[in-house]
């Protein structure tokens, strides 16, 4: 048998447990695929005094870096900490003295990535980061060494455990949004900060990596547009049910000549395709390489054990040697990266509406007028008697008004919009959600 590999873990959350508790009950299973055991020597975390739910085989836990850092025992580390700092310096550190980092957190890498992956390659080290995107599912390793012989042409996916889980919620049980948020952070899907989930940044910056792996390009993660779930409400999901859709938040990246498009945003998903069956945490890509034709990878993008999976096959390919080759040789986000060009979304393509409308005569008139000055067809529309709404209330929020465009260009529908929410016949701001069928 080889010598055991030791190893030092930085954050013992919800990640950082469950990858303790995956080396310690599968530890001969893990032994064989490595080709010697793995051994979690040291922990650090922010209180070494908190109560855990795994213990550290080791037994060594402090809240100081350098005890692992400057460690020469240790030779791989797991950086499973989120935000930016302190775990940007406690990268910088960690890669100063000699140690090959794998990583969960996407945040750190889509701000700093090109920064920390140079000072890994000075070093001599490695950085692996499989569970930084969509969790269990390992779209890192399928993209960047399964797939190379591909160009791929576009991705689409749904990469936010934490929005997922609250749109599921919401539309199977009648959930409140508020409730769901909650039952995501006690599952531990959510981020510190969840607004990261619910605003669409986590899921961008997933984008932004899996871009650069798909098409080499680095795309700076805050110039990509985005909107999150926190605008939306359970009705709208009720009208999209009606017209045989759910609401997904999707991100999308597609590659036209040299430039990218790219976009997180809310958007309808018609019940029987892969996306809109994609329920509770699971993620799920989709995507096209030339050569392999279209993709569609699925399982669970949030949570302790999915993502210590992708942690652990990580720590396994640094033991084995395997990572060291990849990084080495594909120049991961080196300044030599091109930055991309973006482009706006194609966007031919069915929109639902839902404006807010005063209930008076000849308001529906006005609203398809504007919609037809702009070229814009109505595929259907849905307007419920408001008998069970409160006058008063009728009043002051309007009645709401659900449209199904045809195929039109997304330019014309936001022009048609703005001109919509100035009628006086508009009641707030209307919602516009882009529509796939496939
Ligand atoms: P948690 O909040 O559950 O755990 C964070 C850990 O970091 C805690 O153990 C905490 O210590 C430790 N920590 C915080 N600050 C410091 C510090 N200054 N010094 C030392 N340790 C510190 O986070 P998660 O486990 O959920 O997430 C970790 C990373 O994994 C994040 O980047 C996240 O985005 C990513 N990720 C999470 C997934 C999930 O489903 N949760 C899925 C995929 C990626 P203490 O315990 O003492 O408070
Ligand atoms: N907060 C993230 C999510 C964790 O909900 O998807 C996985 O990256």
């Amino acid at each position: 048998m080889n010598q055991p590999v030791r190893i030092g873990i930085v954050g013992l959350g919800t990640v950082g447990s469950g990858v303790v508790r995956l080396l310690v009950d599968s530890a001969d299973h893990i032994t064989r695929h490595a080709g010697r055991p793995i051994l979690v020597e040291k922990a650090v975390v922010f209180d070494p005094a908190k109560k855990r739910t795994v213990q550290v085989p080791g037994g060594k836990i402090s809240s100081d870096i350098h005890d692992i850092s400057r460690d020469e025992s240790i030779s791989v580390v797991a950086l499973l900490v989120g935000g930016l700092e302190p775990a940007r310096s406690m990268m910088v550190e960690l890669l100063e003295q000699g140690k090959d980092v794998v990583t969960a957190n996407k945040a750190l890498l889509a701000e700093h990535g090109p920064e920390l992956f140079a000072l890994a390659r000075k070093q001599g080290r490695s950085i692996a980061f499989e569970a930084a995107v969509a969790g269990g599912i390992p779209i890192v390793a399928a993209i960047g060494e399964c797939l190379a012989a591909n160009r791929i042409e576009s991705i689409r996916g749904i990469l936010n455990g934490t929005s997922n889980f609250i749109l599921t919620r919401m539309e199977e049980d009648g959930s409140s949004y508020a409730e769901a948020l909650k039952l995501a952070q006690a599952k531990g899907f959510a981020e510190a900060d969840p607004s990261m989930d619910v605003d669409g940044t986590d899921a961008t910056q997933k984008l932004a990596i899996l871009a650069h792996l798909a098409f080499g390009a680095w795309v700076p993660w805050a110039e990509i547009p985005r909107t999150g779930i926190d605008g939306l409400d359970i009705d709208l999901l009720h009208y999209a049910a009606e017209l045989g859709y759910r609401i997904r938040l999707v991100a999308l990246a597609t590659r036209s000549d040299d430039r990218l498009a790219m976009r997180v945003a809310p958007a309808l998903v018609k019940i029987g395709t892969p996306l809109a069956e994609t329920r509770g945490a699971y993620n799920a890509v989709s995507l096209v390489g030339d050569a392999v034709g279209r993709m569609f990878f699925h399982g669970l993008g949030a949570g302790q054990m999915p993502t210590a999976s992708a942690v652990v096959a990580d720590i396994i390919d640094t033991v084995v040697g395997r990572t060291a080759i990849t990084f080495r040789t594909t120049g991961l986000l080196s300044p030599d990266s091109p930055a991309a060009k973006l482009a706006g979304v194609a966007t031919h393509q069915r929109h639902f509406l839902r404006i807010h409308v005063s209930d008076r005569p000849g308001v529906l008139a006005r609203i398809t007028g504007i919609l037809g000055d702009h070229g814009i067809s109505i595929a259907s529309v849905i307007q419920h008697d408001p008998v069970q709404q409160d006058p008063a209330d009728i009043q002051q929020t309007g009645v709401p008004l659900v449209i199904m465009t045809h195929t039109c260009a997304a330019t014309a529908v936001e022009a048609a919009v703005a001109e919509i929410d100035r009628s006086d016949a508009v009641r707030g701001r209307s919602v516009c959600l882009g529509v796939l069928d496939d």
